[in-house]
């Protein structure tokens, strides 16, 4: 099978695989526990703490291991929402990730104000349009950092200058660009930042939040590990392997970037120079190295993704969590799609396993499949 669709979900690194199986194995001893095993789990948890703040620019006392991306947002909201009471309104993208739309969706349920910005047509959000939205009342904005579904990055940098200056928290979803961008939190003002294992080459069901030394907290699940920041036992095999994971990255960003993105380049090239009607939807330059999202006019992308994995080709629509909705993708209507055209749109993302002779093999599918698709 060749596999196009890293950014639903990334395999386990056989060297992650490495780190962690001791933890399911002899060394299975509970970091809270005061014996030998307790303490060399405990040890362990300090590495992996420490690596993955590393490849963020950021201390290690503000990691807090999490169950993924999803519980690391939620737990973003409430820290913020419950750190100003008083303040009740959210600033986020109608082009946000599903974990995101959906707590942002019941605090609107409960009585706060939260407001969708829209994207341009390119996928980039109107830093005007961000900075008029903030008012007195808001307490919050949380934003991609980049895109899921077009790759498209935010310029963080200038968001959170803006936020720091109305003095408003900021939270962003990160798990499309750690490992695949360089971060430094530590020249950059932002108070919560999620992540996602799942995304970088570790387990599924481990993630981690990131919480400035000075940003307000409030736990969601109350207990005392994580430095009484999150209860319950840490999953110790997960957490050493996003430690692992995060370790890899930053060994291997600069190289990759270049890597991916000139077989990602080199797919589009020959996708659009063999295949006529085919657009690319997102900015060109600010996106991710790994990411191509195409619209291939007068198909069916459902049916696409059927046949290609038919002929062992795995790609996507869009975002993995929302395949099973009857609604073409919420990010490219964000972006002034139609339903048609979002409906006509693949997404194919790139990683660490990636090869030419797999995109060549990938174009010798994709290719006659549309080609099939338009004549029927
Ligand atoms: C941008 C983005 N945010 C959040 C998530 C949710 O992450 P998790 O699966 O770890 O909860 C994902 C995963 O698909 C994602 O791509």
């Amino acid at each position: 099978m060749i596999y196009l669709d890293y950014n639903s979900t990334t395999p386990l690194d056989p060297k992650v695989r490495g780190a962690m199986l001791p933890y399911l194995e002899h060394d299975f001893g509970n970091p809270s526990s005061l014996c030998a095993l307790g303490r060399h789990a405990a040890q362990a948890l300090v590495q992996a703490r420490v690596e993955l703040a590393s490849l963020l620019g950021a201390k290690a006392q503000e990691m807090i291991f999490t169950s993924g991306a999803t519980e690391s947002i939620v737990t973003a909201f409430h820290c913020a929402m419950s750190a100003y009471p008083l303040k009740r309104h959210i600033v986020t993208s109608a082009g946000e990730h599903s974990a995101t739309l959906n707590i942002a969706h019941q605090y609107a349920e409960r009585g706060y104000d939260v407001t969708f910005l829209p994207l341009d047509t390119h996928g980039i959000l109107s830093l005007d349009m961000l900075e008029e939205a903030i008012t007195p009342q808001t307490a919050l904005v949380s934003l991609l950092w980049a895109n899921n579904e077009t790759g498209v990055i935010f310029p963080i940098e200038k968001i959170a200058e803006i936020t720091q200056r109305k003095n408003v928290s900021l939270h962003l979803d990160a798990v499309q660009a750690v490992g695949k961008i360089p971060i430094n939190l530590a020249t950059l003002p932002v108070d919560y930042l999620s992540l996602s294992g799942h995304k970088i080459y570790a387990p599924k069901g481990i993630g981690a939040l990131y919480v400035h030394r000075h940003a307000c907290y409030q736990p969601l699940f109350p207990g005392s590990q994580e430095n009484a920041r999150r209860g319950g036992t840490e999953n110790m095999a997960s957490c050493v392997a996003l430690g692992k994971a995060a370790a890899l990255a930053q060994d291997l960003l600069m190289t990759e970037m270049p890597r991916e993105s000139g077989l990602r380049d080199y797919l589009e090239e020959e996708i659009m120079r063999k295949i006529p009607h085919v657009s690319r939807n997102g900015e060109k330059n600010n996106r991710l190295a790994n990411t191509s999202n195409l619209r291939f006019e007068g198909i069916e992308a459902a049916q696409a993704l059927l046949l290609f994995d038919q002929a062992g080709l795995c790609a996507s629509a869009g975002s993995a969590c929302n395949t099973k909705s009857k609604h073409p993708s919420h990010v490219l209507a964000a972006m002034g799609r139609t339903p048609q055209e979002a409906a006509s749109s693949l997404r194919f993302s790139l990683g660490r396993f990636t090869t030419q002779e797999e995109i060549d093999h990938a174009l010798n599918i994709i290719v006659p499949v549309i080609t099939k698709l338009r004549l029927l």
